[in-house]
């Protein structure tokens, strides 16, 4: 196909998530032809430093030999195979890497974030339910997290933009009070605490977003406010989810974002970077003491599973990719490039009403200099400066890939003030 033949086939036959229909058919589309490390090069041949990681999943880098070496050496084995009653070297490798890393003892795949989080849902309730607390039928989010798009995920989650028209569909969940940036963070975690041990024994799980609430226009709190919150759940026999599907994976330059707090989460979902973006891939971390759970009798089985469910392509990415965390010493680049973000935004930038950063997570608010549409605006014109960058309202995020250089980071982070310079 040509240029004009791809573009007009996209806006024929192509429904685009998250996408205003009008929006997107009013502007030609950047169509992405190949790409290498942190730059994305388009169909015309303009290259563009990829601000957001390929929506907050590239890790090491696009093509990257190592993993590109393994995703082919399993294709001359086997692309898919089920993971249901058979097993398979790839799955079998990456879960056994992953325990190692993390400390947690089992591994449940899926293929996105969303599924991740429902499955940590399920099987929490399910575990409450079999060992006989079948009072424990709530389940508590924090307000303003984004859990995925699933009804399941939804119903957890807090946000009204996206969620609202949903309501009629959704499960009751509890939301507790989540600060952001200048909120009173012990007062919300005392609210939220009291409304868990109000809850008491009919609580059968805590879903959080730690740390980071990024869909919601990356709201952040610190451990004052989530360590009485998680700690206040296992008070009262609940078990605790984080949902590190954006904050996870060095985002925060360490491998788990709640490896630093004391309340140890029971499940811990992963997604986005776990396969650099190379194939559809996320995973669900449980301990012992929740698999053991489902022993004894078929009637306590865990009956849900996904067509590719341990897909190992999707693995053997997976596992190359966790190998590059140590080859690569990506932990310790990713706290260089922050410590180099942060001296980068100390500069002041034009139209930013407040910046905000935890690690390699960083959110713009702009003054609406450009009306209601201004984060998007922006972004369209940092675009033509050969910058990614995406627009939450008028927020803009900015999530570099970890493998970006400092240089590439100072290019970039150059761009965006001469784009919001002249806005
Ligand atoms: C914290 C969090 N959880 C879950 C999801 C859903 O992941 P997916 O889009 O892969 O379903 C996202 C996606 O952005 C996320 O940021």
């Amino acid at each position: 196909m040509t240029r004009e033949e791809v573009q007009a086939a996209d806006l024929k036959h192509v429904w685009h998530p998250f996408t205003q229909a009008d929006e997107w058919e009013a502007s030609p589309p950047l169509i992405v032809e190949s790409a290498k490390g942190a730059v994305l090069r388009d169909i015309d041949g303009r290259e563009y430093l990829d601000g957001v990681a390929s929506l907050w999943v590239g890790v090491h880098g696009h093509r990257h030999p190592h993993v590109d070496a393994a995703v082919r050496a399993q294709l001359d084995r086997v692309a898919h195979s089920t993971l249901l009653g058979i097993t398979n070297r790839p799955a079998v490798e990456l879960a056994a890497a992953l325990c190692d890393r993390t400390g947690y003892d089992r591994v449940f795949y899926s293929d996105c974030g969303s599924a991740a989080v429902e499955i940590a849902i399920k099987l929490a309730f399910q575990w409450q339910q079999q060992r006989g607390q079948t009072q424990r039928t709530r389940v508590a989010g924090l307000r303003h997290a984004y859990h995925g798009d699933t009804l399941g995920a939804v119903s957890v989650g807090g946000i009204d933009l996206f969620h609202a028209v949903y309501r009629p569909l959704l499960f009751d969940a509890m939301h507790l009070p989540c600060p952001a940036d200048r909120e009173d963070e012990q007062a919300l975690a005392a609210q939220a605490v009291a409304m868990i041990h109000e809850a008491g024994d009919t609580l059968a799980v805590l879903a959080v977003e730690p740390f980071v609430q990024g869909a919601a226009g990356m709201r952040m709190h610190t451990a004052a406010y989530l360590e009485p919150v998680m700690a206040a759940a296992h008070e009262v026999g609940a078990l605790v989810i984080a949902d590190e599907v954006a904050v996870g994976l060095g985002r925060l330059e360490r491998f788990l974002a709640t490896e630093t707090t004391r309340t140890r989460p029971d499940l811990v979902c992963l997604g986005k970077g776990l396969s650099n973006g190379y194939l559809p891939l996320a995973a669900t971390l449980a301990t012992e003491r929740l698999y053991d759970g489902f022993r004894e009798g078929y009637g306590r089985t865990f009956f849900h599973g996904h067509t590719f469910t341990g897909n190992p392509l999707a693995c053997a990415a997976g596992l190359a990719c966790l190998e590059l965390f140590e080859s690569e010493g990506t932990l310790a680049h990713a706290r260089k490039l922050s410590a180099h973000l942060a001296r980068l935004l100390t500069e002041p930038l034009p139209h930013a009403l407040s910046v905000r950063r935890q690690g390699l997570m960083v959110a713009i608010d702009l003054e609406p200099v450009l009306g209601p549409r201004t984060g998007h605006r922006v972004c369209m014109a940092a675009r033509r400066r050969g910058i990614l960058l995406r627009p939450l309202g008028n927020t803009l995020v900015l999530m570099p890939p970890l493998c970006m250089t400092k240089e590439q980071l100072t290019t970039l982070l150059a761009a965006l003030t001469s784009t919001l310079r002249t806005v």
